[in-house]
């Protein structure tokens, strides 16, 4: 396939951004979007030109580093990570767009790049259990409701990588809020900071300047991990339960 992309390129975070088109004229349709990526920056490196700056890690769908706005979607034309998506999904011939996650939260820090530390902070403000959770064989052992721990495992499965936030028009991250605040109070061991918890990240989601949800609903139809639009549902009725017991108890 002989495809053309068009790249966000952004020296550093105070440096002005601009679309910059590059021709890759070898790229396999079993390719990753990545490895296309891969191709590209080892040919401009051979070049003497800067190499475009991209999160990866795992390349399994697991990270959740891999981000990208593509062709103005979040990680592209499939509900999967970017690494998860393979260049067989686009034409020959193919003129696509790359951009960084946009959000405020998430300043730009070189080319795709973007700092989701605002993330760390949501967590920090209340994604943890303070009770002891033992060895493999003691969680076994807590009678668990099925329905909870299936609607527990399912909100664990959020790998944290902020598409929801670049997909919804007010910047917000409710949904990865959400799902953090799914996993941990559908389970006997996050009952003792449900309250707190809920409103600490809730606050520190607002203090990092994302936007509210105003249900539109953008987030899940590009979630990789199919988080369901109603876990905001349940963030908002243990934050109301939250607040009418007085907000920040434990
Ligand atoms: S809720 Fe989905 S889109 Fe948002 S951070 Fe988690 S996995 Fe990514
Ligand atoms: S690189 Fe880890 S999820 Fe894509």
């Amino acid at each position: 396939m002989k495809i053309v992309v068009r790249v966000w390129r952004q020296a550093h975070a105070e440096a002005e951004g601009r679309m910059v088109s590059y021709p890759v004229d070898d790229v396999s349709e079993h390719m990753s979007f990545l490895e296309m990526l891969d191709v590209l920056n080892e040919r401009l490196t051979l070049q003497g030109d800067d190499p475009i700056a991209f999160d990866h890690d795992c390349r399994e769908g697991i990270c959740g580093t891999c981000g990208l706005v593509i062709n103005g979607v979040a990680h592209g034309p499939l509900q999967t990570t970017t690494c998860q998506l393979h260049m067989r999904s686009f034409s020959d011939g193919a003129v696509i767009d790359i951009e960084p996650w946009r959000a405020d939260a998430f300043p730009v820090i070189k080319d795709l790049v973007v700092n989701r530390g605002a993330f760390d902070r949501i967590i920090q403000a209340g994604g943890f259990v303070s009770a002891p959770t033992g060895t493999a064989p003691g969680a076994h052992a807590a009678p668990i409701p099925k329905n909870d721990a299936d609607h527990a495992f399912d909100a664990a499965t959020c790998i944290g990588c902020g598409a929801c936030v670049a997909a919804c028009p007010n910047g917000s991250a409710m949904l990865f809020t959400a799902a953090k605040i799914t996993h941990l109070g559908l389970l006997p061991q996050g009952q003792p900071e449900r309250s707190s918890r809920v409103v600490g990240m809730v606050a520190q989601h607002d203090a990092e300047g994302f936007g509210g949800c105003t249900n539109i609903g953008e987030c899940t139809a590009v979630c990789p991990k199919g988080i369901p639009f109603e876990t905001i549902s349940r963030l908002n009725r243990d934050l109301l339960g939250a607040l009418v017991k007085g907000g920040s108890t434990a």
